[in-house]
């Protein structure tokens, strides 16, 4: 497997803090728990560059990578943990919302879902919400190890389904495992086609 070069380049909730948006950049949302961290772990090939815990709700802060001299990454925090207080969620909202409409070199946001689950409501939210910002996203299905691969794709289409309901033409989607690192390749080909597009 081919280990990309990767370092972090920092963590912070503003603006001020984040990187020079001088490189393409990738966004990772999701659920807390939905497996953001593994991924990019995964995807670079390095396994604690970003911090993969147990316990949800670890990424608190907006957290930057840059890989191969070429790309960002941001690691973001995830949503829908139970346990996190209406102030918290706001100041998550809130850094969120400036993250997603004000960073300029965003070329993509990777929305992660859980292939186990149901369609969840605020997972449709976080699509819908991208969508009426044009903000320009894919689908990310995780964790697809844990089911067998008829349920994984029984649940892709439910969720395909239901998009549909208010979509015309659904995003692109991946299924991934970063257990058996199933759609590594496809993730960075796609990657590496937008980069090919990034002008300075
Ligand atoms: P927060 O930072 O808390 O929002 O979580 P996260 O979305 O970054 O999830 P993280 O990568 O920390 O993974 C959460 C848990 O799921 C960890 O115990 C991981 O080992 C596990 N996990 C993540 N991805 C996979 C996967 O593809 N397969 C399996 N089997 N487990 C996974
Ligand atoms: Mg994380």
């Amino acid at each position: 497997m081919r280990t990309l070069k990767a370092e972090h380049l920092g963590s912070g909730r503003e603006a001020k803090h984040w990187p020079k948006p001088s490189l393409p950049e990738y966004a990772f949302i999701g659920r807390s728990n939905v497996g953001k961290s593994s991924l990019i772990n995964m995807l670079v090939g390095v396994n604690k560059l970003a911090r993969v815990s147990g316990t949800p709700g670890k990424t608190r802060n907006v957290e930057h990578f840059k890989v191969e001299d070429a790309w960002l990454l941001a690691d973001l925090p995830g949503y829908g943990f139970a346990k996190t207080s209406k102030a918290e969620r706001g100041t998550w909202k809130r850094m969120i919302d400036t993250y997603l409409l004000e960073r300029e070199n965003l070329q993509c946001v990777f929305t992660l879902i859980d292939t186990r689950l149901e369609p969840q409501r605020n997972d449709l939210e976080m699509i819908q919400w991208l969508g009426e910002n044009s903000i320009p996203f894919v689908i990310v299905f995780t964790k697809s190890d844990k089911l067998n691969q008829p349920k994984v794709q029984s649940n892709v289409a439910l969720f395909r389904r239901v998009l549909k309901k208010t979509w015309q033409n659904l995003p692109l989607m991946f299924i991934t495992s970063s257990e058996t690192r199933k759609g590594r390749e496809d993730l960075l080909a796609y990657i590496e086609g937008v980069n090919a597009g990034w002008e300075r």
